[in-house]
């Protein structure tokens, strides 16, 4: 057991005593969670990860390893509520703005994000946000929806039950040939010319699962201003991103990135705990929703209810949020690992990412027998490299790095290929060891 373990440990008794005191739970479980760890190098971040050191791990972006400030605000939450599962979840949901967990997570998130946090929703994971933002808006028969053959089966899912039920029709366009010779100019031509005038939502991913690829969104982005500037608000083309290989990842103010709904897990790049993803949107985008699932995080909609009352004012944030008891601890120690990214520095570790999967891509791209189908481009990759190795199927890969206890992955596409991803948790020399067992496979 490490020092800050045990005095962790140690302090617990007292200070969750301190539930019924002023500041109540998260003063306790602050009180009582060890100071954040120096993260000042590579070697101190890799070493609040307790993955096997029997592999390497290049699968990383798959589910998170709960890193050490995560594992102990899970720890501190979890103490409280199995010692006081009434007072803790009344005090931390309901009692007052003060006390509210969720409105201090969404302040944890605002920060990262620059964003403000009532224009977050808290969801458990990048899909419950894509089926609450199709299933909310305002679609009807004659609405399309522009989509694109890359996307992830959760992606299209959505929008295929969404439509079922509202009876707008969905196309879908491929933004690219090749991935690996993408360009920003082609996928923002070919996007601008299959706007039709019945499109009512363009979605799209930010970091491509299937490929690797970035979208440079914020292009896109500005070619759609273009185009809803001569449109009513009604019939906005409106732009939905999934985001959950980007967040974390690379270095880009969400806010800024000119999207109307940005959902992503965030239990992958920034290492939240697992069961923990976040909806952003502004407030203009929230009022469209419908919300879907009943919330706990609004109490106007409580006071409705109480009151046989319409619910007041437009659709906000917490609207949206879904409702019911959740696995608390999970979803309020989510913050710690906002925090944590902010005490690395969001540019240093887009910076380390990049450093790493860079000459991961290099090296494939390096190797004859090696097909590298991720741009080398920094502003159209991020932190997923996909390749595949002549004469060898992708699952065939993955089984022979796994033989030399390299952790790869299958994209889970219909068109599949082998991916080696470097994160947080990596080194460079990693990263060659697995250079090194592609190399002899291909030769
Ligand atoms: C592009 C993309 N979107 C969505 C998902 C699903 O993410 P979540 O588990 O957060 O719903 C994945 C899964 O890895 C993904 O690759």
């Amino acid at each position: 057991m490490d020092l800050s373990r045990r005095s962790f440990l140690a302090t617990q008794g007292a200070a969750l005593g301190a539930l019924l005191l002023p500041g109540g739970l998260l003063s306790a479980v602050e009180a009582a969670t060890p100071a954040a760890p120096a993260l000042e190098d590579w070697a101190q971040v890799r070493a609040q990860f307790r993955l096997s050191r029997d592999f390497i791990h290049l699968a990383g972006f798959f589910i998170a390893s709960h890193p050490e400030p995560v594992r102990a605000a899970i720890e501190g939450y979890r103490r409280a509520i199995d010692e006081n599962p009434f007072l803790a979840v009344e005090q931390g949901l309901f009692e007052s703005e003060a006390t509210n967990l969720e409105h201090r997570v969404c302040e944890d998130i605002a920060a990262y994000l620059g964003a403000r946090p009532e224009e977050i929703a808290l969801t458990g994971n990048t899909t419950m946000g894509l089926a609450l933002i199709y299933h909310g808006l305002p679609l009807k028969p004659g609405d399309e929806i522009l989509t694109t053959t890359h996307d992830h089966v959760v992606h299209h899912e959505s929008i295929r039950l969404s439509t079922q039920r509202n009876g707008a029709s969905v196309r879908k366009i491929a933004l690219f040939e090749e991935a690996a010779a993408a360009t920003t100019e082609d996928i923002v031509g070919r996007i601008r010319a299959a706007i039709r005038p019945a499109t009512r939502v363009l979605g799209l991913t930010w970091v491509h699962s299937a490929t690797g690829i970035r979208l440079p969104i914020r292009r896109i982005a500005d070619a759609l201003d273009e185009i809803n500037r001569s449109r009513s608000e009604a019939e906005r083309v409106l732009l939905v991103v999934d985001g959950v290989h980007g967040l974390g990842a690379v270095e880009d103010s969400i806010p800024r990135m000119g999207c109307d709904f940005f959902s992503a897990g965030t239990h992958k790049w920034i290492f939240a705990p697992r069961g923990t993803g976040i909806l952003w949107a502004p407030a203009k985008s929230w009022a469209r929703l419908t919300p879907l699932i009943p919330t706990f995080s609004d109490m106007e909609c409580f006071n409705a209810w109480a009151e046989g009352r319409p619910v007041k004012g437009p659709t906000i944030a917490a609207r949206v949020c879904p409702g019911g008891f959740h696995a608390f601890e999970h979803q309020w120690a989510a913050g710690a690992a906002f925090r944590m990214h902010m005490k690395i520095g969001p540019a240093r570790i887009a910076d380390r990412v990049f450093e790493l999967n860079d000459r991961c891509r290099r090296g494939l791209a390096a190797i004859p027998g090696v097909k590298l189908h991720t741009p080398l481009a920094r502003e159209l990759s991020a932190g997923i490299n996909c390749f595949e190795v002549a004469g060898h199927s992708p699952a065939a890969v993955v089984k022979a790095l796994l033989d030399k206890r390299i952790v790869a992955s299958t994209s889970p596409y219909a068109i599949t290929y082998a991916r080696l991803s470097a994160g947080l948790m990596n080194t460079p020399e990693e990263v060659d060891q697995a250079l090194v067992a592609v190399r002899a496979l291909a030769s």
